[in-house]
């Protein structure tokens, strides 16, 4: 038997390995809180925030820009490749801003028609493939917060900690519509709720990475509970876990 042994000094310096970046990936559907949470956990543990869904907004937005129709598969997967996105972050407020081609579009990509336009780019599994190294690519130490609908499952399977969160549908629509208010956005209850019942539809049925709890997250419903409170449970979790 030969054993090769390589002599010591040849040992490669490296940087911390981006595999082992700790993530933490939220998962679950329209209206859980997952922003909130996100944002609180990285303001806390001063991580990083990936905010996925923004990333499929501000497609939507650049698709409609670009005149790519939602059901021309090919142009939306070249476009994700390509457009040029970027977010603001702020080290007490989080995410602050989204642009596209360098223009904050945050509030454009906030209405309930680009959530529907995400979606609909979302769910074609070129679009998503395109997506993927993009979004691996926000893993840079000291950690990434990560909130989406695929983060656990296919993202980041190797998150050192996964959350699924869910509350009731009524909830959830109601904390929309509380959100949507705060923004200065009147909006229908029962309008509302057809709304985010059709998009977790969507995300939840379709064939590439739909919405699901990844087989080793902690369930978390949050339907009684304040955005506090939820904030403690997952950050016990996060601390349990050797991180914070
Ligand atoms: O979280 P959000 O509402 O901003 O997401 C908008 C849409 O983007 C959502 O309805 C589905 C899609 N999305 C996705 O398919 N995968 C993710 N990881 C995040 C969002």
């Amino acid at each position: 038997m030969t054993s090769i042994s390589a002599p010591i000094q040849s040992v490669p310096v490296r940087s911390t390995p981006i595999r082992s970046v700790p993530v933490v990936a939220v998962d679950g559907p329209v209206g859980v809180g997952k922003g909130t949470l996100c944002a609180a956990l990285a303001r806390t543990l001063g991580w990083n925030v990936l905010d996925s869904g923004a990333i499929y907004r501000l497609l939507g937005l650049a698709a409609l820009r670009a005149g790519v129709a939602f059901d021309d598969h090919v142009g939306l997967a070249a476009l994700a490749q390509a457009f040029a996105m970027d977010f603001a972050f702020e080290p007490r407020q989080g995410l602050v801003a989204a642009l596209l081609d360098g223009q904050d579009v945050s509030a454009q990509i906030r209405t309930e028609q680009a959530g529907r336009n995400a979606s609909l780019v979302a769910s074609i599994p070129t679009v998503r493939d395109a997506l993927l190294q993009r979004q691996r690519d926000f893993r840079s130490p000291p950690g990434l917060i990560a909130d989406g609908r695929d983060m656990g499952t296919v993202v980041f399977p190797d998150a050192q900690i996964k959350i699924f969160l869910t509350a009731t549908a009524q909830e959830r629509a109601r904390r929309r519509r509380k959100q949507l208010r705060d923004k200065g956005i009147d909006a229908n209850l029962a309008a509302l709720s057809a709304e985010i019942n059709a998009r977790d539809k969507r995300d939840s049925e379709r064939a590439a990475a739909p919405l699901r709890a990844a087989p080793d997250a902690s369930e978390i419903d949050t339907s009684d509970a304040s955005a506090d409170e939820v904030f403690a449970w997952v950050f016990a979790i996060i601390h349990a876990g050797g991180f914070g």
